[in-house]
Parts: structure tokens; sequence; C-alpha cells
């Protein structure tokens, strides 16, 4: 069997990125795609576009000591993740006619706007490149628009990754839900937020437990994101969007932070045989949907107090299945890079199926 081949161009390529560009190098024998790297833009590392492909190993050696990704572009000048974009999609035009181009969109969320990401996002699906991006700002900032957008170009834009990493969410009700209508959620879906809490417990340090976080490449570039609660707020929305048919920004949500929680405070909980968690929930309330993120204090029966450091859960309240659970035991940079794979496994998927029509 011809396996789809696809070409990828990469907006971002920092912790995310070079993880999804080693797993797709280790794993290649099991993938049903073929693929090749053809584009490379980052913000401060320069970036390179070259239809013949880019060598994987020497654009992550370039990485790696500090050298900027232009010395592999075959005419090398400085681009914006918007140029870069703009100039694949001239150089593959056969390619993203075909509908082999796809953009892996993995730069940083600013909570203001959903910015860089929803722009890349608009010129990648105005360009008929796939977009694949484990960035939350387009699903929690404009989800109807991308996904219209999508739909009148006939190209994928799938954001697995934005949420809970690897452990499919989105996919899961889309693919295997059919008809199921989902009426809420709770869960905890911060992992830097969720790790500092259970540091705490351990009588570890507020900003060592954060530190850590940094120095596994879990927490947020600015991790005041996760501290504060932005990034499960950006995540609620995105689940309010898309499963639930909602229409909020992060904004909407009403939002708490963990800063204000202090060892005192996980100590006094503890004697009490409770535990604190950053918890994130949406309700239907006649036809409004309330979404919060706010720290909770919870008993031992809730099925959300056993988890602890990067463990995650969502329980979906469904009005046909009842609640559901999904669990992630350990969440690391593996996971959210799959996310990415696993989508563009389901564009391979998609191309298979119209080469057969
Ligand atoms: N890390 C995780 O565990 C995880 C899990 C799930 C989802 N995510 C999401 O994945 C995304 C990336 O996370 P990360 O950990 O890989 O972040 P990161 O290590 O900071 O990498 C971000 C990349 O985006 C580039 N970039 C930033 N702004 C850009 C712009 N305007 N144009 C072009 N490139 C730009 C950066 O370039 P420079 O380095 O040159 O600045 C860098 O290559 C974030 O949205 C995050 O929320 C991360």
């Amino acid at each position: 069997m011809t396996l789809p081949q696809l070409s990828l161009v990469c907006i971002g390529f920092g912790h995310v990125g070079q993880r999804l560009a080693r797993l797709l190098t280790e794993i290649a024998p099991r993938l049903d795609f073929g693929w090749r790297l053809v584009a490379i833009g980052t913000r401060r590392h320069g970036s390179v576009v070259d239809p013949r492909g880019i060598d994987v190993t020497r654009a992550l050696a370039l990485i790696d000591s500090g050298q900027p990704l232009d010395r592999l572009d075959p005419s090398p000048r400085q681009r914006s993740g918007l140029d870069v974009i703009r100039q694949a999609a001239r150089d593959l035009a056969d390619e993203a006619a075909d509908g082999r181009l796809v953009c892996v969109e993995s730069t940083v969320l600013n909570i203001d706007d959903g910015e860089p990401a929803l722009s890349h996002v608009r010129a990648a699906l105005e360009a008929q490149m796939h977009v694949v991006t484990v960035n939350k700002g387009p699903a929690a900032f404009a989800c109807d628009e991308i996904e219209a957008m999508a739909e009148a170009v006939n190209r994928a834009c799938l954001f697995e990754g934005a949420v809970m990493d690897g452990v499919p969410v989105f996919n899961l009700v889309r693919e295997t839900l059919p008809a199921v209508r989902v009426d809420g959620f709770r869960g905890v879906i911060n992992t830097t937020s969720n790790f500092v809490l259970s540091a705490l417990e351990r009588g570890q340090a507020f900003d060592d437990a954060v530190r850590e976080m940094q120095a596994r490449g879990i927490a947020e570039a600015d991790p005041s994101l996760d501290i504060d609660g932005w990034d499960a707020a950006a995540k609620t929305a995105a689940l309010v969007n898309v499963l639930m048919g909602g229409s909020v920004t992060p904004h909407q949500v009403v939002r708490t932070g963990i800063r204000q929680v202090t060892a005192a405070d996980i100590g006094e909980a503890r004697a009490r045989g409770r535990r604190i968690r950053l918890v994130a929930s949406a309700a239907r309330h006649g036809g409004a949907i309330e979404a919060r993120v706010e720290p909770e204090l919870l008993t031992p029966d809730d099925p959300l107090a056993g988890l602890a450091d990067t463990e995650n859960a969502l329980y979906l309240r469904t009005d046909l299945l009842g609640d559901i659970g999904i669990v992630q035991r350990e969440g690391n940079l593996t996971q959210t890079a799959y996310a990415v794979v696993s989508d563009l496994s389901r564009i391979a998927v998609r191309l298979r199926d119209e080469t057969r029509r």
C-alpha cells in the first residue's frame, strides 16, 4: 500500500516542535503516512523553507547549538511565521492543491487575543494547507470561524494536543460519540498547577516546583499563565466551544489561579482529609453555559482528588452515556508530540479516503 506523503511546515520549533521532529523519526516505521519537513519558522532562531526537504538531524543540531536555522535555507532571509507559511505555499503549490501540505503550529499563546497562532492558522488555511496545532488560541478564541474556514477550503484544522496532550479528548468525542450531547465537564487540566499543589503537599517550595516544571518543558513559557489559571481557562474555553457548541473566550471563564494557595492552606486541607486542586468546569444553565477555573477543596471520594503531580483528568457529563472519565497518568512532551502525530494520521486517513473516491 502506498502511504500518503505529508509535507510539514512547522511554525514554532521549541519544546513541542523539536520533540515532534524526533518522535516522527523514532516511530517512522509505525506511521500510516510518510513525511518530510519542508519549512520551519521561529521567532528568534531563524527560519528555513526548502521544498526539497530539510535535514531534520541538522535542524535539531543547529537549534541545540544556538545557531540560526537560516544556515539550512537555499536563500536565507529574515521571515516571520506568516512569511514562512506564504512562501512554503508558493514553493509547494502542487502539494497544497493536493492537500499534502500541513502547517504544524506550536507557537506560544498570547492570552489577550489568541495570537500569533490565530493568524498562522488563518494564513495556512487560506493557502490550502491542513492545520494541526497544539496551541489553545484558535479553539479558545475563534473556534467557529476557523472550523468554517477549514470546511470552506476542504481542509482539516485539528488541535488534539491543545488539551490533555496526547490523550484523545476532541477526537474521542468527534469520532466515537456521535449524537451524544456533552452537557458539562469537570477536570484537572493544567499540569503545572497540579504539580505545584502536589509539591506543596510534600513540603516543597512553590517556586521550586514551578522551576521544575519549566526545566521539564511543561510549564508555559510565561509560567504565570499556568499559576494564574489562564492556561486552564483557555483550555476550558476550547472545550466549551468544541464539545458543547458554546462561544466563549478565556476572558469569559470565571477564573482564580493557585497563586494565593499557601502551604498552610494545603496543610489545613490535609488535616481535614481533603485536597486542594485547580478544577476547570462548565455546565449548561438553561440556554447559557457557565465556565469556571478555581481551586476547590475536594473530599477523598471526588475522582479529581487523587490526581497528583503530572496527572490530569477530565470527566464529561453527557446526556446518553452519563459521566465519562478520561485520565492521563503522566503528561510529558512525548504525549503532546504524539497528539500531533495522531492528528497527522487523521489527515492521512482523509487523504486516502479522498483518493479512493
Ligand atoms: N510544553 C508542553 O508540555 C505543552 C503541552 C501542550 C500544549 N503546549 C502548547 O504548545 C505550544 C508550544 O509550546 P512549547 O513548550 O513548544 O513552547 P516553546 O518551547 O516556547 O516554543 C515555542 C516556539 O514558537 C516560536 N514562536 C513564538 N512566537 C512565534 C512567532 N510569532 N512566529 C514564529 N514562531 C514563534 C518560538 O521561537 P523562538 O524560540 O525563536 O522564540 C519557539 O520555536 C504552546 O502554545 C503551548 O501552550 C505545550
